[in-house]
């Protein structure tokens, strides 16, 4: 099927920038999914499926770290699925496919997959796409499968749509999507800085908001602004939507059991009076002013599962580090940084760890990084950046605390 889509053109257009997300990494998935009771498929044989994957960098650093498991990934944008094409091919990852097309044709045809994801994709399509999207999580995930689908979440994110209602407004005498952004920008710089009543909670928020704003992207602005498409949700609204696709919402991706908040006795006896699970966590979203939600959805009716915590507020929290890194890595005659890492930083200053987070390097980390490909010594690095042999070895362990180093 041809979807000529708006959508399609804007990403092609200035593609999201490179980004990992920790909490859809299948191994974070299964921990969460087993303090729910629930038991998922083996990470490390899983197949796992991404829809709306953008250029594939969050598949990518997963089938990074993961040779056994295999991953799929379907994004409208050509130009953004071209990319990670390419990022694939370099790296000879074998386990990975990434293909464009619209997520609402992927069927039968594609198999079954054991985690399937949807990162950033509900709240900025249509909602015939937003509906078939939750068909599809259901017909693509096995029987012991988890779907993840994040989300703007509300009440919270009403705010943020306030600063998207001032962007909107600046963007609006704009054509291609470079020069929306700049007038957009501009527009926000107008208001922040010349609103009557600097002091006011709107003045303050304003203020807060483009000064956080001066750091992203274009693209990130666009796309998490600018677009056509921009609905948030609450937990109810969304599991509802799952519910009529034949999905049961399972638990939070993000919080295991415990919000890192202190609760007061008088909110714990709130939560506690609340008939069930999805009202306590619309209630923690509220005071937390959560603007973003990650859920995690299995099969209706699909094996049983012990209840998790019944007030979220009790229980250990989970140490939920992905992977576990040896100091012994130091010792290495030779030291050798993940592949995917070096090649990121030949790009930038972005790179993947091997924990699936996104590291900022800084420009002497990203000097090192890409020469440590396993073929020098710490004294040989240090003679090619022409510094002290000290200095290569602090920066070495800097990496190895980013998880970026692999032997
Ligand atoms: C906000 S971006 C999120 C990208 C990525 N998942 C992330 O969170 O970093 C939304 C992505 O969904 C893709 N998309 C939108 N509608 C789609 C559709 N109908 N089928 C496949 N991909 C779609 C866009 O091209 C874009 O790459």
């Amino acid at each position: 099927m041809e979807h000529s889509d708006p959508t399609r053109e804007s990403y092609d257009a200035l593609p999201y920038a490179r980004l990992v997300h920790r909490f859809t990494h299948p191994e974070r998935i299964a921990r969460t999914a087993r303090l729910r009771g629930f038991e998922p498929a083996p990470v490390s044989t899983a197949r796992v499926l991404e829809l709306g994957c953008a250029s594939g960098d969050n598949l990518v650093g997963m089938a990074y770290g993961l040779p056994e498991a295999s991953f799929v990934g379907v994004d409208l944008s050509d130009r953004q699925i071209e990319a990670g094409r390419r990022r694939v091919s370099d790296l000879g990852l074998e386990n990975i496919s990434l293909e464009s097309g619209d997520l609402r044709d992927v069927d039968e045809s594609w198999g079954a997959f054991d985690y399937v994801l949807a990162h950033g994709v509900l709240s900025w399509v249509p909602e015939p796409v937003r509906l078939r999207l939750f068909e599809v999580c259901r017909e693509r995930l096995s029987p012991a499968g988890v779907a993840f689908v994040s989300y703007n979440a509300l009440p919270g994110w009403r705010f943020r749509g306030l600063v998207r209602d001032v962007l909107l407004a600046g963007a609006a005498g704009g054509g291609e999507p470079r020069e929306r952004v700049r007038l957009a920008r501009e527009r926000l710089a107008l208001v922040a800085e010349n609103v009557f009543d600097a002091a006011s909670p709107w003045g303050r928020y304003l203020a807060a908001r483009q000064k956080e704003l001066e750091n992203e992207s274009d693209g990130d602005l666009l796309h998490e602004f600018l677009e056509d498409q921009n609905e948030a949700f609450s937990l109810r609204n969304v599991a509802d939507r799952a519910a009529a696709a034949g999905l049961a919402y399972l638990g939070d991706a993000q919080e295991a059991y415990v919000p890192e908040e202190p609760v007061a006795d008088e909110v714990r006896l709130a939560l506690e009076a609340l008939p069930g699970e999805i009202e306590r966590e619309e209630l923690l979203d509220v005071l937390r002013q959560r603007t973003l939600r990650q859920s995690l959805f299995v099969h209706a009716g699909g094996p049983a599962r012990h209840r998790a915590d019944a007030t979220g507020v009790a229980g250990p929290r989970a140490g939920l580090e992905i992977t576990p890194l040896s100091r012994a890595i130091l010792q290495s005659p030779r030291p050798r940084a993940s592949a995917l890492a070096r090649l990121q930083a030949t790009e930038g200053s972005r790179v993947t760890s091997l924990e699936h987070r996104n590291v900022a390097l800084d420009p002497l980390a990203e000097k090192v990084l890409v020469l440590l490909d396993g073929s020098r010594t710490v004294e040989e690095v240090a003679a090619a950046c022409g510094w002290p042999v000290a200095i290569v070895e602090a920066v070495i362990e800097g990496l190895l605390r980013d998880a970026l180093l692999e032997g």
